[in-house]
């Protein structure tokens, strides 16, 4: 039996993704700091879901990453879906500091912990390291900085860590998935969530994501239009961007 753990999977995406793969007949680790909730979902599949109170930025993070490993007697796949960010112009410190907290010291602390793993067992099946992203990682955005700063530092480590899978002759697949906006508790505190373009439901998005793992895509975008929109975003010259107003 193939398993999967997933950090992040108390609500959103990760949620989803975690019973989907449960069904489908994986064995499946489920962390993130609400256990009631990561309780209520193994309910569901008893045999299948093991769980793990886990703050990825806290100093026992990795710990107790490696602790779900074990429980669940091995890892096929380690799906990042962890995260957190806010619509924040006025610059509220807290708010920045949490954002980094969990994007980029949180998401460091486990992706590192993941690859020591696969670089250790010397797999002879491939691991896969996938992570949920975002396209805000495509340019510095003045609405969310923290937020499109740390997507963009998760592009690079992502890269960056296959890089050293090939050079080191690591075993492992790094997934990299970039989804436009999606309607989950994260976009809750966002003023404009009901006008913002091309918002998909988690019931759209889910099964996109999951075909990328099954398949190990490198890059994914979520969906094609948010392929285009992102090249759009890239290409747009320094100056011009400089004075677009993104008040989504
Ligand atoms: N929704 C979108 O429009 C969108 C678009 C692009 C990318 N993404 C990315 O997709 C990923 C999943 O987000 P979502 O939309 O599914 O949001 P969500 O519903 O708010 O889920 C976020 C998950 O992250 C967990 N989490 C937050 N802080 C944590 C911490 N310190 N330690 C451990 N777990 C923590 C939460 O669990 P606890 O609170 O229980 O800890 C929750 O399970 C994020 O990386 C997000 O940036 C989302």
């Amino acid at each position: 039996m193939k398993k999967i753990i997933i950090i992040g999977a108390s609500s959103g995406l990760g949620m989803r993704i975690a019973t989907d793969f449960a069904r489908m007949g994986w064995r499946v680790g489920i962390a993130a700091r609400r256990l009631n909730i990561l309780n209520e979902i193994k309910a569901q599949y008893p045999e299948q879901i093991e769980t793990m109170a886990l703050d990825v930025a806290a100093t026992d993070a990795a710990r107790r990453f490696e602790d779900l490993i074990e429980q669940l007697d091995g890892m096929d796949v380690l799906l990042y879906a962890a995260g957190t960010g806010w619509y924040n112009p006025d610059l509220d410190p807290a708010k920045e500091a949490r954002t980094t907290d969990v994007n980029v010291k949180g998401f460091t602390a486990i992706v590192t912990a993941a690859f020591s793993y696969y670089a250790r067992t010397a797999n002879r099946l491939p691991g896969q390291i996938a992570v949920i992203t975002s396209v805000a990682g495509a340019r510095g955005m003045g609405i969310a900085p923290a937020y499109s700063a740390s997507k963009r530092y998760q592009w690079n480590y992502l890269t960056a860590l296959d890089q050293l899978a090939h050079m080191r002759h690591v075993n492992v697949r790094i997934t990299d998935i970039r989804p436009g906006f999606i309607d989950t508790a994260l976009l809750d505190q966002d003023p404009q969530k009901a006008s913002l373009p091309l918002l998909m439901s988690v019931d759209y998005a889910a099964p996109i994501i999951e075909r990328a793992i099954l398949k190990g895509r490198r890059t994914v975008y979520v969906d094609s239009r948010w392929a285009v929109m992102t090249a759009l975003m890239r290409s747009v010259p320094a100056p011009l961007w400089r004075r677009l107003s993104l008040n989504l």
